[in-house]
């Protein structure tokens, strides 16, 4: 039975000040739906009404997602399971198909930079204006000022470390970069109020009018590499069935290196595996995926995100470095109470080290995915495990 009361309408003003019980109301008498039809709608999960109210306005609920544990991971020589939130059904089972690979060889050795992020202050100015003389005479004090009230970032060994600028002429401004080190947390808020607080200095000293203050997803400072070799016992137990399979990798490897098509989907599967991690410990996937993406097109061209190639015995090498924005201090990932459980289960890591950790399920998932789509085809293992969501699908309708 149908609650029509009002037009179907999207203006529901005080939507924001009332419960999440009579935003659900509201909203299938405004949409002019059945009222079982937001069924749905109202289960706050393990964050409860409280949590989703503080996280975003006009909260009706949670979205659940999968959450599971893949294994086989060994980092650095130590052993850890990782938590994947993710809804596709073969991802957590292809990353700990990959890691066992990995795995063979000793496991994946990582390495990251200083948790780096930059903001960038827009300023416009005279097309006259000496911009480099000045920012150079006043980087101190821009710098400090930047730093002003962060007294728990610096006593962390974090803080706005350096400035770089450059013009854009067509646009009669000069952009000034801020790079700031965020330690263990994303980073975000630091560095976009660092930037607001600087702005005004600048407007002053350059002289100009301020432009758009906020961090770049493009954090290149902030990297994290993750790489394995895999030898050719790994992939069968005759010699000339592990030199195939590992031709077939780098045959897929070579496709996604020459044909942008391909290089967005092999990417697309190695954010798979980076996503659910990002995801199941409270970080910003968008912020990631913008990031990562962006990362692949630095020669002027959309590569794919892993290489991989041969030593001189024949076994396979994969290397995957991507920017890494996470955090894993504060905000989501602090509140959340799955996050936290998410980060206690891979020993509480630091920023970098997750960084890190997310890498190497981006490399074990590529590595799964072109050693099936060179060999099998990926619709063998892919739509065994899909067919359950298949029956289901069945038995609903
Ligand atoms: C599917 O989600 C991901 C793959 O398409 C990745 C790839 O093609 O490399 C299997």
């Amino acid at each position: 039975m149908k609650d029509t009361l009002i037009e179907p309408t999207s203006r529901l003003q005080g939507f924001y000040a009332i419960s999440a019980a009579e935003r659900i109301s509201l909203s299938k008498k405004a949409a002019d739906i059945n009222s079982n039809d937001l069924a749905g709608f109202g289960n706050f999960g393990t964050l409860g009404e409280d949590l989703v109210d503080t996280f975003i306005e006009n909260g009706v609920g949670t979205f659940s997602l999968p959450l599971g544990i893949a294994t086989n991971f060994t980092i650095n020589g130590q052993d850890i399971l990782i938590p994947m939130a993710i809804e596709e059904s073969s991802v957590v089972a292809a990353a700990s198909f990959g890691a066992k690979l990995i795995r063979a060889g000793g496991g994946f050795q990582t390495s990251s930079t200083a948790p780096i992020m930059t903001g960038q202050v827009q300023i416009f100015i005279d097309p006259k204006t000496d911009y480099d003389t000045i920012l150079l005479k006043n980087k101190a004090k821009i710098l400090a000022q930047a730093n002003h009230s962060f007294d728990r970032l610096l006593s962390r060994g974090g803080g706005a470390q350096d400035l770089s600028w450059f013009a854009l002429p067509e646009l009669g401004c000069v952009v000034i970069h801020l790079h700031i080190h965020t330690a263990d947390a994303m980073g975000a808020n630091i560095v976009n109020t660092m930037c607001e607080t600087v702005a005004p200095l600048l407007c002053q000293i350059l002289p100009g009018q301020t432009g758009l203050r906020i961090l770049t997803n493009l954090c290149t400072e902030r990297r994290a590499t993750a790489r394995c070799t895999i030898p050719l016992k790994a992939f069968g137990q005759q010699t000339t069935q592990g030199q195939n399979t590992v031709d077939r990798i780098l045959m897929a490897d070579a496709f996604a290196q020459a044909d942008i098509s391909r290089a967005t989907t092999h990417n697309k599967g190695i954010m798979n595996g980076i996503d659910a991690v990002v995801i199941a410990t409270g970080n910003d996937w968008r912020a990631v995926e913008a990031g990562a993406h962006a990362y692949c097109c630095r020669d002027g061209r959309y590569r794919p995100m892993t290489q991989w190639s041969k030593d001189h015995e024949g076994n396979l090498v994969g290397k995957l470095e991507l920017p890494m924005a996470l955090g894993t201090v504060g905000g989501v990932t602090k509140l959340h109470p799955t996050a936290q459980s998410a980060l206690k289960l891979m020993g509480s890591p630091n920023s970098c080290r997750l960084a890190e950790i997310v890498c190497c399920v981006g490399l074990a998932q590529n590595l799964s995915a072109l050693r099936a789509l060179g060999t099998e085809g990926i619709q063998q293992g892919h739509m065994a495990l899909h067919r359950k969501n298949l029956e289901m699908l069945h038995k609903l309708q």
